[in-house]
């Protein structure tokens, strides 16, 4: 489908502009978490940070990894009523996971998109990723945090992410860590950053794996911590989701079947929120679809067929082969023809089927969405004019 007149002119500024909405924190004066949350479906966008975003695939698009188009997809998202955006962090060799495509080769890093994004939007939550141990002191991650969570006015939340693949520790020169270890580290990394946001004095510890002597960080983040989110699966990354996380990325634990997804997800849901309370805390789960969207469903089977003809096989082994592989217990259901189209579960279809495949997220437990796109801004403006009011319809999303 052709871009609309409107965003190719866009695309063709190459400068980032900034968002036109309105500032709601002057008008309701909530938190933007609590904002995200008055929605029963929060909506999110998966920004493509990565050259290729989710799909090994060759077939036309416009979406691009660069800042400008990145931008643009979350200055639009905001003024489309999006809650969030988030970026995923990756590091991978030369090549990529390969093929022609060199797939996911050029990638730009999410924290540094997210710090840029702030000052060009008003009410969209940021959630960047980083591997905390990648040879971070909290320290350092504290005070970059709590920088950027005020350069957006509290809009700042942090992915944190322990590193399932090998092949990244060996970049860092670093021996990698067993798996429910990586999370007892996490856990003593995320109690210090939490501390320095919150203690008035400054901080001497002897952590197991982390020191500091007369720390501090000020200024502390607007709302006393920024967004904490996790996307785990196992056990342990579970508990440390529970214990330090706003909100939580679950993964279908039966693949990409909306079907089986909606069956498996509710006592996947259930299982994460009840965790949660026993450390007195309530957390927000969201899954990310990978949405096809066009006026009729055979339009966008169409090009669900039209993705998976053109895919790039060698990308498309390597890019199932990482996810079947490593130590992570996320997506282990997904098939290669699922990893072909990207993301979770699979939404293809018309407005009015996506958003009946939403109510049954929603009725299986999931407190939102985070929608992945194949071309992202023309796929975003479409979803926005035709997918987004049937949601306010359907009681998906508050006024
Ligand atoms: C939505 C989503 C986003 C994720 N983003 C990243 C990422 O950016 N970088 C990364 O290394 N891992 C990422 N992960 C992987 C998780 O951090 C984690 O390793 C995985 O879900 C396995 O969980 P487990 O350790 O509990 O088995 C992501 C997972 C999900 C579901």
């Amino acid at each position: 489908m052709a871009a609309p007149a409107v965003l190719r002119e866009r695309r063709g500024n190459r400068m980032a502009r900034m968002s036109t909405a309105p500032d709601l924190a002057k008008t309701d004066g909530l938190k933007p978490l609590e904002r995200a949350a008055r929605h029963p479906l929060m909506l999110g966008l998966f920004i493509p940070l990565q050259q290729g975003a989710w799909s090994p695939s060759t077939w036309t698009r416009s979406t691009s990894w660069s800042f400008e188009y990145n931008a643009e997809c979350t200055v639009r998202a905001e003024e489309l009523g999006f809650d969030l955006v988030f970026g995923l962090a990756q590091w991978l060799g030369k090549g990529g996971y390969g093929g022609d495509m060199r797939f996911r080769e050029h990638a730009i890093d999410p924290l540094l998109v997210t710090a840029a994004l702030a000052p060009l939007t008003r009410n969209i939550i940021l959630i960047s990723t980083v591997h905390i141990l990648y040879g971070w002191h909290p320290l350092h991650l504290a005070k970059f945090a709590a920088s950027i969570d005020h350069m957006s006015h509290g809009r700042w939340g942090l992915n944190v992410v322990t590193g399932y693949k090998t092949s990244e520790y060996e970049m860092f020169g670093i021996v990698p860590i067993a798996h429910d270890l990586r999370y007892e580290m996490a856990d003593e990394f995320s109690v210090l950053m939490r501390r320095l946001w919150t203690e008035d004095e400054n901080l001497t510890v002897e952590g197991r794996w982390w020191r500091m002597k007369n720390a501090f960080v000020a200024p502390k983040p607007v709302n006393g911590a920024v967004i904490m989110v996790n996307a785990a699966s196992s056990g342990a990354g579970l508990d440390y989701a529970a214990k330090h996380s706003d909100l939580i990325f679950v993964t279908s634990p039966a693949g990409a079947n909306l079907d089986r997804a909606c069956e498996a997800l509710p006592p996947h849901n259930a299982k994460i929120k009840a965790l949660a309370r026993r450390h007195g805390r309530e957390v927000k789960t969201i899954i990310n679809p990978h949405v096809i969207c066009r006026e009729t469903e055979k339009e966008a089977h169409a090009q669900y067929r039209a993705i998976m003809e053109h895919q790039d096989p060698v990308a498309a082994d390597n890019f199932y082969a990482t996810f079947m592989g490593g130590d992570q217990q996320s997506w282990k259901a997904a098939t290669r023809s699922d990893w072909v189209i990207g993301g979770n579960v699979h939404v293809v279809g018309s407005p009015e089927q996506v958003v009946d495949a939403f109510v049954r997220l929603h009725k299986a437990g999931c407190d939102g969405v985070q929608v992945n796109f194949y071309d992202y801004l023309s796929d975003l403006e479409f979803f926005g004019a035709r997918v987004v009011p049937l949601m306010k319809q359907a009681g998906l999303r508050a006024g």
